[in-house]
């Protein structure tokens, strides 16, 4: 009598993993392996029910519909469910005094223009409330770091994202700059608000099932790169935000927290530069120094994988 095959839960797990066990690729073999010990442990101990299974299965290619150029819903599960943090924090271990990195998030887009040190992102946003960030870019020994380029990303102070505003045909809110000879760099923008993350998808139907809010807190986007160095996709957040303790993808992190300062006079630490770029009080400063880790190896980074998911979302 041959035996009995796949009686039991576990003998079926154990068929499977037996299986996957000839992957030649070790680190596939690695991954799957534990995708598969992970998954099929989750769903026995919920005791995953057939609808709940079939409910799993509309929620994702709900998800993957919805997903386009302008709105990626995995990423926002991800970032949801924490994991993406979890993956940042895996791949840009950062030695002392490197600039944490944080989530990249879905509303990066391509092709943002090259502008000018004291450039505005904000050029069309008569809402927010001036400000201006500066700081410098600077290697782990402090010595500055000419010719890093910042990628700058923003929501408008209506708490949009440029792709999320009807009203708005192309890029805004975005912008490259490159630091001096002294590794500065200047971008003048409005005061960022917190805003919810979408919620008219699966994404914002588990928040609310799950009693959480949909809620980021106050933050601007930066992908700081330069030559010989490993680039660095982070945020600075707003110190007075209420959902610092709160974010709805997790990635406030103590070393990115800045303060914007109110200035309702010209008299302020960045001299005559309000003036000169034609602020008027009431406007914000905030300050933001980079360090980048020396490397030399690309590698894969965020972005590239950007460009291969904005060609997926325009393919579909
Ligand atoms: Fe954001």
């Amino acid at each position: 009598m041959p035996a009995r095959r796949n009686k039991t839960a576990d003998d079926i797990t154990s068929e499977v993993l037996r299986r996957f066990a000839e992957t030649p690729e070790p680190r596939l073999r690695q991954i799957m392996l534990g995708l598969i010990k992970h998954l099929h442990a989750f769903v026995k101990e919920v005791e995953l029910t057939e609808a709940e299974w079939f409910q799993a299965i509309e929620t994702l290619t709900e998800a993957g519909r919805m997903c386009s150029d302008k709105r990626q819903e995995f990423i926002l599960f991800s970032d949801t469910l924490g994991v993406s943090m979890v993956v940042d924090l895996i791949s840009h271990r950062k030695p002392d005094g490197a600039t944490e990195s944080t989530v990249f998030g879905p509303f990066h887009r391509l092709g943002a223009p090259k502008l000018p040190a004291g450039g505005n992102i904000a050029h069309l946003d008569k809402t927010g409330t001036p400000t201006l960030v500066s700081g410098r870019v600077l290697d782990l020994d402090g010595k500055p770091i000419k010719g890093a380029v910042l990628d700058v990303w923003q929501a408008q102070s209506s708490g949009l994202y440029d792709s999320q505003d009807a009203s708005l045909d192309g890029l805004h809110m975005r912008g490259k700059f490159h630091t001096d000879a002294e590794g500065r760099y200047l971008v003048r923008t409005v005061r960022p608000v917190n805003y919810p993350i979408p919620s008219d998808g699966p994404v914002g139907r588990m928040l609310r099932a799950t009693g959480r809010h949909p809620w980021r807190p106050a933050h601007i986007h930066f992908v700081v790169s330069a030559d010989g160095y490993e680039p660095v996709t982070t945020h600075i957040f707003d110190r007075t935000d209420e959902y610092l303790g709160s974010d709805a993808v997790f990635a406030v992190k103590d070393s990115l927290i800045c303060d914007f300062v109110r200035h309702d006079s010209g008299d302020n630490a960045f001299g005559d530069e309000p003036a000169r770029l034609g602020i008027d009080p009431p406007f914000l400063t905030a300050e933001f120094d980079f360090h980048l880790k020396p490397g030399s190896e690309r590698g894969t980074t965020v972005l590239d994988a950007q460009q291969r998911l904005a060609a997926l979302g325009a393919a579909g």
